[in-house]
């Protein structure tokens, strides 16, 4: 799938530290997305999967709260998920161009299997919801409405549980080759080495990083129901389902937090020389640190069963994303490093094709040259041709060469005795030059005298 390595274009060093900047942009829009759809999705499977073997209703409500989160409108999986992982494609292909690294490749095929996966869960949500709509309607036992509710019911939702679990299984599938992607970005030996999908099941550093991104998935997943469910809620509310939430989700959300220090930690382990450097350690401990801050506030809302931090904590978890996402595109950048200047050189060699191609000079002409190619037709220093001698009209310039640019750039009539000369075409640099070139030598020749 080199193709996407084929389209990238030839950028200056300049373009390259903005592409830096996009990409964390493109990766704090995308990645706490798909945290959230990762967690969603498999915490909604396996809710659903207990619903119906325990028939209690919060576990069929919380499966359907899970998926309706990263579903909330239509637009949402677009704007944050499919939009901005295609956009991040592009930029690995940018950034990689001209390399050997497959990361493009597995990126893009990441991608496809992305948007089956959305699909799959974007049906299954639409059914679940539609599933619980329905037995939420209660019917005369035995009337026609009720059959023909059960005829359509066994039609319609036979299958949405299956849509769900491959979803699920598609997504997963997706995030372990993405995390590919991102990790054999991060050195140019990699760059080599690694040649087909297959590599990447044996780098181990790959599967720690996919643990590592799950995990987190856990952590703002169980946030974000929190802070969403008891946003603006009264918080001591003592109905069954937010007790369960409350619950569940401080535990769950607890848990995960306390494996992040453990999993950042090993993920600085296991990255690269080549993309090590004071920045991505600093990072890395402001994130163990937010860490700790967010376990400690998840405690305190456990022994207190309350849920007055969860906005705080959501939030922390969106920094702490923020942190890793920033140090992530850190990495790139030191691993980049020799490849940027080369492209950065690439740049201007193709640059100056292009110049050359549309008939912008690149031979820089001295004063003299443009003197004898321009004005010596017309021009001597001492004798009058069909222009007056410059002995006899640079005096007035001696002082004032922006004025002598300003007329050889746009001549105008001054002496009767002469016709009005012609303009020579000149850029401003030119004209400049020819200027300084007239003057030097007629104060030379002056000097002589
Ligand atoms: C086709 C002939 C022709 C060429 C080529 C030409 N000139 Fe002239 N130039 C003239 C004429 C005629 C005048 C007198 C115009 C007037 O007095 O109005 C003149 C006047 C000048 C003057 C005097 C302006 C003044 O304020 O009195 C300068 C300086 C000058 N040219 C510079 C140049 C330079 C530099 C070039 C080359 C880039 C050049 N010329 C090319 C015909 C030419």
């Amino acid at each position: 799938m080199d193709f996407l390595k084929d389209l990238a274009l030839p950028q200056s060093l300049s373009h390259i530290t903005l592409m830096h900047f996009v990409l964390v942009l493109v990766f704090v829009l995308f990645i706490p997305y798909l945290g959230t759809l990762i967690g969603g999705s498999i915490l909604s499977v396996y809710f659903n999967f207990k619903s119906k073997k325990e028939e209690k209703s919060k576990f069929s409500k919380t499966a359907k709260e899970l998926i309706d989160l990263p579903f909330t409108n239509l637009y949402l999986p677009f704007v944050l998920g499919i939009l901005p992982f295609f956009a991040c494609c592009l930029i690995y292909a940018q950034l990689l161009q001209g390399t050997d690294s497959i990361s493009v490749g597995l990126m893009f095929f990441a991608w496809l299997v992305f948007i089956a996966a959305v699909v799959l869960l974007y049906i299954y949500k639409y059914k679940l919801n539609l599933k619980l709509l329905f037995e939420s309607l209660e019917f005369e036992k035995n009337s026609k409405a009720n059959d023909e509710l059960k005829r359509f019911s066994q039609d319609n939702f036979q299958s949405y549980g299956q849509m769900g679990i491959f979803g699920t299984i598609f997504l997963l599938m997706s995030v372990f080759v993405f995390s590919a992607g991102l990790f054999n970005s991060l050195d140019p030996d990699l760059w080599k080495s690694t040649t087909t999908v297959f590599h990447t099941f044996i780098q181990y550093e790959v599967w720690i990083r996919f643990i590592h991104l799950l995990t987190l998935s856990f952590t703002i997943t169980g946030a974000s129901q929190l802070y969403f469910f008891f946003f603006g809620k009264e918080n001591n509310s003592k109905d069954e389902n937010s007790i369960f939430i409350k619950n569940y989700f401080l535990r769950f959300t607890l848990i995960f937090a306390l494996i992040q220090p453990i999993m950042i930690f090993l993920d600085i382990l296991i990255l690269p020389q080549a993309s090590l450097s004071i920045a991505v350690f600093t990072l890395t401990v402001l994130s163990i640190l937010l860490v700790f801050l967010i376990t400690h506030f998840c405690y305190a809302m456990i022994k207190e069963a309350h849920t007055k931090f969860v906005t705080f904590v959501f939030y922390s978890i969106l920094g702490v994303f923020c942190l890793l996402l920033v140090k992530e595109a850190y990495t790139l950048r030191n691993a980049t490093n020799e490849q940027s200047v080369k492209l950065a050189a690439n740049f201007q060699k193709y640059e100056d094709e292009l110049k050359s191609k549309l008939g912008i000079n690149l031979v820089v002409f001295s004063g003299e040259d443009l003197f004898v190619g321009k004005c010596s037709a017309c021009h001597r220093f001492d004798l009058n041709l069909t222009g007056p001698a410059y002995n006899s009209v640079l005096p007035k310039y001696l002082d004032k060469k922006d004025a002598l640019v300003k007329y050889i750039l746009n001549p105008v009539k001054v002496d009767p005795a002469f016709p009005p000369m012609p303009s020579q075409g000149l850029k401003p640099a030119e004209a400049e030059t020819v200027a300084d070139y007239l003057l030097t030598t007629y104060k030379g020749e002056v000097d002589r005298k």
